[in-house]
């Protein structure tokens, strides 16, 4: 029952900042003592111009963190301010947590209080580990199917961090053609490819009110890089996809990466300058896992023109700087596991496949080189759509090679739409004796890493176009043995 209220001195809430947490909230770069939380304010998310409905002023936004879902011990609260420039999205470091704890976090504008979101601090610098669970996942086309496989993740027992590989958005327009997901309708502001910032903006806006991605946020805290979608298809460094030449891509760059920093839960280290940004950045779980999370996308070269620029040993996909800073990191690592993450594929499967670490062969046998020398090496990416697994070898022309390590290559959660099982590709990745596992249906992956071994799970579905009921199947699980690279189905 609704009574009036008596007295006339209450302001009624802002009609503009009722129910302020349309995009959900977020955790992300955890640390042991601490993580950076993440909402941005959108009581309209689809907005058309960008704003998620907001006034063109800023916002105070307090935020808490409890040891308990009630909030009845909160150990931690603040004060961040939504500001327009950034759409009003806050980034509030957290610290002075105990590590390897759960906890529980909430935004509040008004009396306006968001959803309850939770994350695990990271294990003390060095202590020992029993076991560490993550998921990892790419390519997000939300008008090509549901997010079926974030429900399922959502709901893994095990989950103290989600890795997200790229292709977070497509920047395409969204027209009749490619609306696959049956039950949605966009207006004519999403038909259009995005490129400026308040599109780019409106794009995270309307993949963000996916309630199962909601989930997954609010679920773990994120580890977040990006591929080429993020910005346009294909693109290399500074330089835009060969078909498309765009005398003001780098503008296009910089409003791109800036609505990524927007919409991401980023430390401020990430906040971009320009067309640069700095999303590379290392997690040490413990001794148990150092995660290097790469930026296989802003560095690289352009496109190779032909066999002999391809195969040039100048060629680079990470830049000279990342390229010595990731070898660094697994110099110096004394955890059991060396955990890379990347947006592209790895291992050598094809020439023709320049966008993945194929068109860079010199920078692919230095990376191989490198992670050989680390302990249990392992390399994740995404960008191909399909569930693929597969053995490093020291030497490719040798069919009795060592195994150095092994990639773990997750499906996409909607790209592609329903896909199945063995599709047109199958052959081109299966050839390979190294290659272990393809499925060509959307998903994600979950892994459980302790210091004796790491069983990884290829989940599928098979279906997203026309509702979010499929339910979870295991397409593939594989065990790897510390100090005995390789996979071994179970
Ligand atoms: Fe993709």
């Amino acid at each position: 029952m609704n009574l009036p209220r008596a007295e006339a001195s209450v302001a009624a809430p802002d009609p503009q900042l009722t129910a302020p947490f349309g995009l959900g909230v977020a955790s992300g770069a955890p640390r042991p003592d601490g993580v950076v939380l993440w909402t941005r304010l959108a009581p309209q998310p689809l907005a058309e111009d960008g704003s998620g409905g907001m006034p063109q002023s800023p916002v105070a936004v307090t935020w808490e963190v409890a040891r308990d879902q009630n909030f009845v011990g909160v150990e931690k609260k603040g004060e961040a301010l939504a500001q327009p420039d950034l759409a009003h999205s806050v980034h509030p470091r957290v610290d002075g947590l105990r590590p390897g704890t759960e906890y529980f976090y909430r935004f509040r504008v008004g009396d306006q209080i968001s959803r309850v979101g939770r994350f695990r601090t990271l294990p003390a610098a060095g202590t020992s580990v029993s076991t560490f669970s993550f998921g990892f996942v790419s390519c997000q086309a939300w008008y090509h199917g549901h997010y079926t496989a974030h429900k399922h993740l959502a709901q893994e027992p095990d989950l103290d961090l989600v890795l997200f590989l790229g292709d977070y958005i497509y920047e395409y327009g969204i027209t009749p053609e490619n609306m696959w997901r049956q039950g949605a309708d966009v207006g004519p502001a999403h038909s259009v490819e995005a490129v400026t910032l308040e599109q780019y903006r409106l794009r995270y806006s309307l993949f963000k009110t996916d309630q199962h991605l909601q989930d997954v946020h609010a679920r773990a805290a994120a580890a977040v890089i990006w591929d080429d979608h993020e910005v346009q298809n294909n693109y290399t460094g500074k330089t835009p996809a060969v078909s498309t030449p765009d005398p003001n891509f780098r503008t296009r760059i910089a409003a791109a990466y800036r609505a990524f920093y927007e919409n991401m839960p980023l430390d401020v280290e990430a906040l971009p300058q320009g067309d640069t940004s700095d999303i590379t950045t290392s997690i040490d779980v413990g001794n148990l896992i150092r995660f290097a999370l790469l930026d296989s996308r802003q560095f690289r070269d352009p496109a190779p023109v032909d066999e002999v620029d391809r195969t040039s040993p100048q060629r680079t996909i990470l830049g000279a700087d990342q390229e010595a800073w990731v070898a660094n990191q697994l110099r110096t690592s004394s955890a059991t596991w060396n955990i890379l993450a990347n947006g592209v594929v790895l291992s050598p499967i094809s020439p023709d496949k320049v966008d993945m670490w194929d068109g860079y062969p010199a920078a692919q046998t230095r990376m191989l080189e490198a992670m050989s020398k680390a302990s249990n090496p392992v390399m994740l990416a995404g960008d191909i759509h399909k569930h693929v697994a597969a053995e490093l070898k020291a030497d490719y022309a040798d069919p009795n090679s060592r195994t150095t390590g092994v990639e773990l290559v997750c499906s996409s959660i909607a790209s592609d739409g329903d896909g199945a099982v063995t599709d047109k590709h199958t052959a081109d990745w299966t050839q390979h004796p190294y290659v272990k596992h393809y499925d060509g249906r959307r998903g994600y992956v979950h892994v459980t890493v302790t210091p004796k071994d790491m069983v990884s799970t290829f989940y599928s579905v098979d279906w997203v176009q026309s509702d979010d009921l499929a339910p979870k199947q295991v397409s593939a699980r594989f065990y790897t043995r510390a100090g005995q690279m390789g996979l071994s189905p179970m």
